[in-house]
């Protein structure tokens, strides 16, 4: 039997895509790398805005006209939404997100009576799965550490997919995965969550702990990054582990949404501006070069050009080194999706069009203060001779290099597209792949 995985969406639901493949091989099922020639094709999808809800349900369509006769199922967060529509994109089987836990038996059934199914229950399960390997990645691997979302920001639905309780991996199964996937010569991990920052409340233990806990335990050669984390999540003692730690890279996805004061209170954010911006100059305060990355909604109901043109002047002010912008779409029952003065669509085109040129601005800046810096670059690919990776900062090198899967130390050469030219000045490691 032959099936193809594939997912929409994020982090979380990559590593979770992961956990699909492991199962279905080790049920003896071939996962293939493409959609042809499969009995079953497997759609890990995504429904955080309009967009992803819509490219889910075209991929669904597409791998059913490829595929006539496959099992086609549909999983991850958009059943979630609307189990109904999902279905009508010629799937056979409609899964949750906890059902996906338990994939191949769902698969077995279907093979048994072959009869249409939505199943879907609470997300509030516990967390406690392992991945062995990355396949989407061969250097980097995500590990999702804690799942679900206890805050009410107004225009997100991920909370419905993901459950209000926080639910966080223990410490010790944490270790264990990261202990395994370095071994196995991943040279950087991780940590995900749907709220990262959340880590630990359930279990009495905090993202900080667990994270110097690993940079004490998991002594090999690997470095850390940290994905998406609130503004008021991170505490001094985060910030204190950045001192002088090579293991810990000094980057973080701190979705700010918003540069207006007003709309962050719309949006039931937790934070103003004056704090995020105290943060960063805090992280700064460490790393002239501390990396910021973000999230920004453009045309949330009720932004004024004057609300638009603060996030724009925030954007030049924290000096964000890669900005996502998205813009604003009405996601059903959220208390957002009830208000009033919604920007109309050209508006929030005009708008994402003017904050993308100017956060590529920022970013273009923040690469090319790097010149004649070093950086410890993660080679992950070698193509006619040119290699490429991120560094700890998360900007993107090419220079001539041998080997991937190591950590090369590199000079900055230029600035080249959205990224920089570097010469290698020492590899770190050998080889290991
Ligand atoms: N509309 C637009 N963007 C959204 N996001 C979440 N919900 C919405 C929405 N309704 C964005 C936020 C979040 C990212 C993962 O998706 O910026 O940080
Ligand atoms: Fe998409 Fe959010 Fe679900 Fe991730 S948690 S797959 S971003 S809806």
């Amino acid at each position: 039997m032959r099936a193809f995985v594939t997912f929409l969406g994020c982090k979380v639901n990559q590593y979770e895509t992961e956990l699909i493949i492991e199962q279905l091989e080790r049920a003896g099922i071939v996962v293939s790398s493409q959609p042809v020639d499969v009995d079953i094709c497997v759609v890990n999808t995504c429904m955080v805005t309009n967009e992803a809800a819509r490219q889910s349900r075209q991929l669904l369509r597409k791998l059913r006209r490829m595929n006539p006769d496959a099992l086609v199922i549909a999983t991850g967060c958009y059943p979630h939404l609307d189990a109904l529509s999902i279905k009508d994109c010629g799937v056979d089987l409609v899964l949750g997100n906890r059902e996906k836990k338990e994939l191949v038996k769902h698969i077995n059934e279907w093979f048994r009576n072959k009869e249409q199914k939505v199943l879907i229950s609470q997300p509030d399960y516990e967390i406690s799965e392992q991945v062995s390997s990355f396949l989407a990645d061969r250097v980097r691997a995500y590990v999702k550490v804690q799942d679900g979302c206890d805050e009410y920001c107004t225009y997100c639905i991920v909370p419905l997919a993901r459950g209000r309780k926080i639910r966080s991996k223990p410490t010790q199964v944490v270790i264990r995965e990261v202990k395994n996937l370095v071994n196995s010569g991943y040279k950087e991990i991780v940590l995900t969550g749907v709220n990262l920052g959340r880590y630990g409340r359930d279990i009495d233990t905090s993202l900080a702990h667990l994270v110097r806990r690993l940079l004490n335990e998991v002594v090999e050669d690997f470095r850390i990054r940290l994905s998406s984390i609130n503004v008021q999540d991170i505490s001094a003692e985060l910030i204190e582990l950045f001192k002088n730690n090579e293991k810990l890279c000094p980057h973080l996805h701190i979705p700010i949404q918003s540069g207006s004061n007003k709309i962050l209170k719309a949006m039931n954010r937790s934070y103003t501006v004056e704090q995020a911006l105290a943060l960063f100059e805090r992280l700064r305060s460490l790393d002239p070069f501390f990396s910021i990355t973000t999230d920004i909604i453009v045309g949330f109901p009720g932004e004024t050009i004057g609300d638009f043109e603060e996030t724009l002047a925030l954007v030049k002010r924290a000096m964000f080194s890669r900005v996502h912008a998205f813009k604003y779409s009405d996601r059903p029952n959220t208390p957002a999706s009830r208000m009033r003065h919604k920007v109309p669509p050209e508006e929030k085109d005009r708008r994402m069009k003017l904050l993308r040129e100017i956060a590529e601005k920022v970013a273009a800046d923040y690469r090319a203060a790097s010149v004649g810096k070093i950086r410890t670059v993660l080679v992950e690919m070698n193509k006619d001779g040119v290699s490429y990776g991120y560094d700890q900062y998360y900007v993107r090198h090419e220079f001539v290099s041998l080997s991937t899967n190591v950590l090369a130390k590199v000079v900055v050469k230029k600035p080249n597209g959205a990224g920089v030219v570097s010469q290698v000045v020492s590899l770190e490691k050998s080889v290991v792949d």
